[in-house]
């Protein structure tokens, strides 16, 4: 073995192991990254750290699982050196890597919606992903970090922000309205943010109390329990009873699905962003009858992650105020046990470094 480095697997069943493999080195197109921090995001542990061993590397909701893969979708890092084909791209710029790697050409790949490719690959669920030294990536999967944006805030949007900052552009969200978001893990707090920086009034719902806590802290003037008695008289009150104008759903569960249509007025639009589950409509009450508009946000293309790390940094969004936990490279596992309690804010893994 040349020179090595030091990657985080996951075994299952909660488990993480620390391996040491060769250092990866660019192909012609590619590119190898310092990693400088990478966060952990809810589908990590949903699809690849809470899997029971024996189901490792079978897919989950669509998204084709290699077991051996090192795992972590949001990297944002300096790039080390660069392949003989690679233009643009120069050792030392600060980048992160979309995570969705498409074949470059087909319909979806031109129209930068990576994420419907056939032949896509994604980092850190079928090829090498972030939680390593460094990591090996294409250069046009690259998006410059602007400046003045934090590796730990870069990371963030390669996942979790930047998919809560394209829910609530696509949801068209402005002053007017009054927006309800249920589940305030980190997408959910995030897309508080990006709505009250639009402008509107936040409605912030979780069972968890020290994520509405945190909900608090953004500015969002109301959070709510959605199991308490008086929850529906409360959501109607600050809504002068009129219902929300828009709605994101980011706890992928069914219960809050339905909290939230209830929660939703005439002519609402709503964003589906947490995955997995189901949820029960009463069709004419909940959709029909309020002439809903309900859609479905997967992720982003390459210009809107490009798109939504400027407007944290242009607009002085503080999403490092969400990053409430961080971790050493060689401490990933304890970066997923803090993630899995599901208690605080975002979790990252940073070198030393960049820790400011
Ligand atoms: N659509 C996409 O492109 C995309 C991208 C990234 C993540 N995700 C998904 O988004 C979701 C959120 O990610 P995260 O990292 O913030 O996850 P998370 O698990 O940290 O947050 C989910 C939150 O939902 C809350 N919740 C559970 N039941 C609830 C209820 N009945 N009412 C209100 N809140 C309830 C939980 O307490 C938790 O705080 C996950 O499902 C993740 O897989 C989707
Ligand atoms: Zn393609
Ligand atoms: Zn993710």
């Amino acid at each position: 073995m040349g020179v090595t480095q030091l990657q985080a697997v996951f075994p299952g069943d909660r488990q993480v192991a620390v391996r040491e493999r060769e250092k990866p080195t660019a192909g012609v197109d590619e590119v190898v990254i310092r990693v400088g921090a990478a966060g952990v995001c809810g589908s990590d542990l949903h699809y690849l750290y809470r899997v029971p061993a024996a189901e490792r590397g079978l897919p989950r909701l669509g998204v084709s699982i290699n077991a051996d893969a090192v795992p972590g979708h949001e990297p944002a890092g300096t790039v080390e050196s660069v392949g003989s084909a690679v233009d643009g791209v120069r050792p030392g710029d600060r980048v992160v890597v979309h995570h969705i790697s498409g074949c470059g050409h087909c319909e979806w790949c031109v129209s930068d919606r990576q994420m419907h490719c056939a032949d896509k690959k994604t980092y850190g669920f079928d090829i090498d992903g972030a939680f390593q030294e460094f990591m090996r990536a294409k250069a046009r999967d690259l998006v410059p970090v602007p400046d003045g944006l934090s590796m730990a805030a870069a990371a963030f949007c390669a996942c979790g922000a930047g998919t809560a900052y394209n829910a609530v552009r696509k949801l068209a969200v402005v002053a007017d309205d009054r927006l309800v978001v249920t589940g305030l893990g980190p997408v959910g707090l995030a897309a508080a943010q990006f709505a009250l920086a639009r402008g509107a009034r936040v409605l912030a719902v979780d069972v968890a109390e020290e994520r509405r806590k945190i909900a608090l802290t953004l500015g969002v003037k109301l959070a709510l329990d959605p199991t308490a008695d008086d929850f529906a008289a409360q959501a109607s009150a600050w809504s002068g009873g009129r219902g929300a104008t828009a709605g994101v759903d980011c706890s992928g569960n069914e219960s809050a699905r339905g909290t939230l249509l209830d929660a939703m007025g005439v002519g609402g639009r709503v964003a589906f962003v947490g995955e997995g589950g189901a949820v029960t409509l009463s069709v004419s009450e909940q959709v029909i009858h309020k002439q809903l508009t309900i859609i479905g946000s997967w992720i982003f293309g390459r210009t809107e992650l490009r798109e939504a790390m400027e407007f944290v940094a242009e607009r002085g969004i503080a999403l490092e105020s969400l990053i409430t936990d961080r971790y050493s490279f060689d401490d990933v596992a304890s970066a997923c046990a803090t993630a899995d309690r599901g208690v605080g804010g975002k979790v990252v893994v940073i070198r030393e470094e960049e820790n400011r």
